[in-house]
């Protein structure tokens, strides 16, 4: 099929290559024209797993394209799937200007029937308006669809979330564009789901806050089993192994980060608010997180009393594993927070080194792991990179002033690391 993807960022450059990737001819859009001529050149703006070689061999194999202009991607396709950013507001409502926009630029440029695919993270309702704005700006009066298609991808992950879906989730307002949707994702031999718009665009605030309030549940549950000496993960593989309740999304730590939980968590919350409906439960959700993190903070303060010049050094930085995104990292604000009370800190992360220092400048940027703890009075793990358990745990030992660990991701075996000699803290346990 011919599928134009508007929105080369994140989202829609995964979108773009995966539907390249099963046959479709895709041509994908972007305003920055930097980013175009990186990508037509072969480069890459952004780090996620397999991505680049997909890229690279659609573009060889004249399946996907890459322009500035939207009237060329709207000539080229029938089906136009929205791939925009909905950056929040200060109040934590939903910034959809660039959805109108794009809804605007589509409308002026489409002279025959198109369907129009809302990909990006919206508050329920905005289909209704993106089809208000498409007639009111579209000269040529021609018939159009607008369709409702939430993503779920995990960064690090997304090309395989993307090629192996749980589930495909189509909003639709009548029954003309199922069929063309159905063949989209078909390739992809997973679930697929009709509905109504409003019901497709709930599904996505409802799946991320839910997946929220689970890591804010058993990060509770760490604060129970740090007052009793229970075992955190002992509690989450018990509960896991109950089929409704899984064992995925129950790992305690520092809490939840990155682009899409604290965002989407506040906008549901805000979205309910103006529908009438006080979404308390999500806001305790909102604050166990925001307490987790005092909590750790207050844990490396009882154990090292005077933060002030003490020599700190932090693994991970990225807002979890697999990623070099530091947005509304966790670590990062771990980082920033022990800055302010004076600490001094080298840090290292595997990917996200480069993106962590325009947020972190009065930190040392440390290229090996293992040269890290040179000197330190403690070391934290901030963010749950597995190869953080590979760390020469003995050298650490013999160059820092004295071996205490605060795991914030419980990475370590608490009683080994007790048995060699290290102050261990982790969370829950
Ligand atoms: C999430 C959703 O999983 C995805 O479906 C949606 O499309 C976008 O938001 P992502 O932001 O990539 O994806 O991250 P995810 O892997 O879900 O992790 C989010 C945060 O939760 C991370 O900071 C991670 O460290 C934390 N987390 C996750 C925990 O603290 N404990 C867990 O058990 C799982």
């Amino acid at each position: 099929m011919e599928i134009s993807i508007i929105g080369t960022g994140y989202v829609g450059l995964v979108t773009g290559t995966c539907f390249a990737e099963v046959g479709h001819q895709v041509t994908c859009v972007d305003c920055d024209a930097a980013k175009i001529e990186l990508l037509r050149s072969g480069g890459i703006p952004i780090y996620e797993p397999g991505l680049k070689e997909l890229v690279e061999k659609n573009a060889a194999e004249g399946r996907l394209r890459f322009t500035t202009s939207t009237r060329e991607g709207v000539d080229a396709s029938d089906i136009i799937f929205i791939a925009v950013p909905t950056p929040p507001l200060p109040d934590g409502s939903v910034d959809l200007s660039f959805i109108e926009g794009v809804a605007r630029d589509i409308a002026s440029a489409m002279t025959g029937y198109k369907i129009v695919v809302d990909k990006s993270t919206v508050p329920v309702k905005t289909g209704e308006k993106v089809a208000e704005t498409i007639q009111r700006y579209c000269k040529a009066r021609v018939e159009f669809d607008v369709v409702s298609n939430p993503e779920f991808l995990r960064e690090g992950f997304a090309v395989e979330d993307f090629m192996h879906p749980d589930r495909v989730v189509i909003g639709v307002a009548s029954q003309r564009p199922v069929k063309a949707m159905q063949e989209v994702f078909g390739p992809y031999n997973a679930p697929i789901i009709v509905t109504d718009i409003h019901s497709a665009e709930l599904i996505k605030h409802a799946a991320n806050s839910f997946l929220a309030l689970k890591i804010s549940y058993i990060n509770a549950i760490s604060v129970v089993c740090e007052a009793t000496g229970a075992n955190v993960q002992e509690v989450a593989n018990g509960i896991g192994m109950d089929a409704r309740i899984g064992r995925r999304f129950l790992d305690a730590g520092l809490g939840f980060g990155g682009s899409c939980f604290p965002k989407d968590l506040s906008a549901f919350i805000k979205i309910s608010e103006q529908l009438g409906y006080d979404f308390r439960l999500l806001r305790e959700v909102q604050r166990i997180n925001t307490e987790q993190m005092e909590r750790f903070l207050k844990k490396m303060a009882d154990t090292l009393w005077v933060l002030k010049e003490k020599k700190i050094g932090v693994l991970g930085l990225a807002f979890k594993q697999n990623t070099d995104d530091v947005r509304s990292s966790p670590a990062i604000e771990l980082c920033q927070r022990l800055l302010k009370e004076g600490a001094v800190l080298r840090v290292y992360d595997p990917k996200a080194m480069e993106k962590a220092k325009a947020v972190l400048k009065e930190a040392t940027f440390v290229a090996d792991m293992n040269a890290v703890p040179d000197g330190c009075d403690a070391l934290v793990v901030a963010t749950e990179w597995p190869e953080f358990k590979k760390l020469d745990l003995e050298r650490a030992r013999n160059v820092m002033t004295h071996p205490i660990l605060f795991d914030g991701r419980n990475l370590f075996d608490g009683r080994e690391m007790e048995r060699h000699g290290w102050i261990y803290k982790s969370v829950g346990r």
